[in-house]
C-alpha cells in the first residue's frame, strides 16, 4: 500500500475578522439566523488593498517552507488551487516561483481551477504526480506541493455571511506521509449545472442560487457516497472522522445526517452504529419509503437524521470545524482547513486514525475518498504539524473589526476590483510578521509585493 500523502501543513488567514452576531444585528435579519441557522461564528475578511489572492498564497508557501524547514530545491512539483484568480491568463503559481530560489525553475504544475473543487484537484494531480515518480524510482523521495485557496465575497445580503478568506499549504510525499492520501477507493460526481458560477469578469462577486447549490451538494454527496461505499465496503461507521467542504457549519451538519441517511436506505433501519432507542418504527419505514428526489425537501427526513446523527456530529466532525467556523468559506481550502483544525486539535492522537474526505466545487465537481494517518518522527509528525499550526493562539491574535468596517472594506474592494495604476496606501501594521503585501499595481496592471 502506497504511504504517500500529506507531510506537512501550514495555513494562513486575514488578520481581520467580523462577528457574525453582529452582522445579524447590521443586517437586521433574526438574532441566531447566522450563528444557529448557518452555525457560522466569525468571518474572515480581507482589505485588497493589501492582500489579495497571490499575496496570501505566497505568505503561506513561504511560512510552510520555513517553518517545516523545507529546502524548496527539494519540491519537484508545485500545484495551486483557487477560484478567485488575479488574471485571467497568469497563474497564481507563476507568483508562487518568486518565492523559490530563481535557478529553481524546473518546477512544473499550474493552477487548478473549478470552484471550491481546485484544492482537491490539486491534490490528485500532486499525488498522480508522486505515484509516477514511484514507479521510476521506488528509491527516492519525492515531494510536491499543494496551495490552495480563497477571499470569498458575495454580493446578495442573503449570502454575505457564508463568505471569508483562507489559504493552506501542503508538503506532499511520495512515502511515509502522516496523512496518506488513499486514492485506491476515490469515488468522483461531476454535472454541468448552474448553481454557482462567474460570468461577470467586471465583478469579483458570483452568481449564486444558494438554495439550488445546496441541492446540488447534497446530491452529489450522495452520488459519491453510494459509490465510494460500492468500491471501498467501508460505510462512515469505520471512519474516525468525516470532513466535508464547508460552505457553511449548518450544511455539514446535514451532510454528516444524509450519510447516515443513506446508511439507514442500505440497512432498511437504523445503521448499527446509532444508538436509537426512541425511534418510531413505522415513521422510519415511511421516511425511507420516500423517493430520492423527494428526500432532498423532506423536512421530516433531516429533522429525524440530524437527530439521529448528532452523536456521530459530535464525535467525527466537531473537531474538524474550528477554523471553518472562524473564518467562514474559503472555498478551495474549505475542505483542507478542516484537515489542519483536526490536526490541531489532534496531533499525535491521530496515528492510526482514518479520516473520510468529501470535496464539492459548484458547477459541479465532487469526490470523496480517504486518509489514513500513521505518526512519524521529526518535522514531518503529526506532534510537530500541531505545533506549527498553532491555531487557537493564531486566532486569538487577530483583530475584531466592526461591522461598519467590514461593510466599508467590501465596498472599497469592489470599487478597486478592476483599478491599475495605483499605490497601497492602507498600513500594513496589523499583518503578522512573513505576510506579503501588495506596493502597487502599474499601469499595465503588473503588481508588486514586499513580504514584512
Ligand atoms: N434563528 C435560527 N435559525 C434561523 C433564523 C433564526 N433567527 N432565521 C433563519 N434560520 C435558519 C433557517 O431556518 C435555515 O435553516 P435550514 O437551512 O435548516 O432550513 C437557515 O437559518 C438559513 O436560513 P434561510 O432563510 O434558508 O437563509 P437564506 O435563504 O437567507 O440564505 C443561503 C441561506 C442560501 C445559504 C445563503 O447564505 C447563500 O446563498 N449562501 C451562499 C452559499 C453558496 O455559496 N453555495 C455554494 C456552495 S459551493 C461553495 O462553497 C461556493
Amino acid at each position: 500500500k502506497s504511504s504517500a500523502g500529506i507531510a506537512a501543513l501550514e495555513v494562513y488567514f486575514p488578520q481581520k475578522y467580523v462577528e457574525q452576531k453582529e452582522l445579524e444585528a447590521f443586517d437586521k435579519v433574526g438574532d441566531g439566523k447566522y450563528t444557529k441557522g448557518l452555525g457560522q461564528t466569525r468571518m474572515a475578511f480581507v482589505d485588497t488593498d493589501r492582500e489579495d489572492t497571490a499575496s496570501m498564497c505566497m505568505t503561506v508557501f513561504h511560512n510552510l517552507l520555513e517553518k517545516y524547514q523545507i529546502d524548496p530545491k527539494e519540491i519537484s512539483r508545485l500545484e495551486v488551487g483557487t477560484e478567485t484568480p488575479i488574471d485571467k491568463s497568469k497563474s497564481i503559481k507563476s507568483y508562487l516561483m518568486s518565492v523559490v530560489p530563481s535557478a529553481h525553475t524546473d518546477l512544473e504544475g499550474i493552477d487548478n481551477i473549478h470552484a471550491c473543487y481546485g484544492g482537491t484537484a490539486a491534490i490528485f494531480n500532486a499525488m498522480y504526480y508522486l505515484e509516477h515518480q514511484r514507479q521510476i524510482n521506488p528509491n527516492e523521495t519525492k515531494y510536491a506541493v499543494v496551495v490552495c485557496g480563497d477571499i470569498s465575497n458575495y454580493k446578495e445580503a442573503a449570502a454575505r455571511p457564508s463568505g471569508g478568506a483562507g489559504v493552506v499549504a501542503m508538503l506532499l510525499s511520495s512515502k511515509d506521509a502522516a496523512l496518506r492520501v488513499n486514492l485506491a477507493t476515490k469515488a468522483s460526481h461531476f454535472e454541468h449545472v448552474y448553481d454557482f458560477f462567474k460570468p461577470d469578469p467586471a465583478s469579483p462577486f458570483p452568481v449564486v442560487d444558494g438554495h439550488y447549490s445546496n441541492l446540488c451538494y447534497l446530491r452529489s454527496l450522495d452520488k459519491c457516497y453510494q459509490r465510494f461505499k460500492k468500491q471501498s465496503g467501508k460505510n462512515l461507521q469505520d471512519y474516525d472522522y468525516s470532513m466535508f467542504h464547508s460552505p457553511y457549519n449548518k450544511l455539514v451538519q446535514k451532510s454528516l445526517a444524509r450519510l447516515v441517511y443513506n446508511d439507514a436506505l442500505d440497512a432498511k433501519g437504523v445503521p448499527s452504529y446509532i444508538n436509537s432507542s426512541n425511534v418510531d418504527a413505522s415513521k422510519l419505514e415511511q421516511l425511507l419509503s420516500v423517493s430520492q428526489e423527494n428526500s432532498y425537501s423532506d423536512k421530516e427526513i433531516e429533522k429525524t437524521f440530524g437527530a439521529l446523527s448528532t452523536d456521530v456530529y459530535n464525535s467525527k466532525v466537531e473537531q474538524t470545524h474550528l477554523l471553518s467556523k472562524e473564518l467562514g468559506n474559503c472555498y478551495t481550502a474549505s475542505l483542507y482547513i478542516g484537515l489542519a483544525s483536526l490536526v490541531n486539535n489532534q496531533g499525535s492522537n491521530l496515528n492510526d486514525k482514518d479520516l473520510l474526505m468529501f470535496s464539492y466545487g459548484s458547477g459541479l465537481a465532487a469526490s470523496m475518498y480517504e486518509i489514513n494517518a500513521k505518526e512519524n518522527e521529526g518535522r514531518f509528525s503529526l506532534q510537530n504539524m500541531q505545533k506549527v499550526l498553532n491555531l487557537q493562539n493564531r486566532l486569538q491574535q487577530r483583530t475584531k473589526a466592526s461591522v461598519d468596517e467590514y461593510a466599508s472594506t467590501v465596498d472599497s474592494n469592489v470599487k478597486r476590483y478592476l483599478e491599475n495604476n495605483r499605490q497601497s496606501t492602507t498600513g500594513v501594521d496589523h499583518l503578522q510578521k512573513g505576510t506579503y503585501y501588495l506596493k502597487d499595481i502599474d499601469q499595465m496592471w503588473r503588481r508588486k509585493y514586499e513580504r514584512k
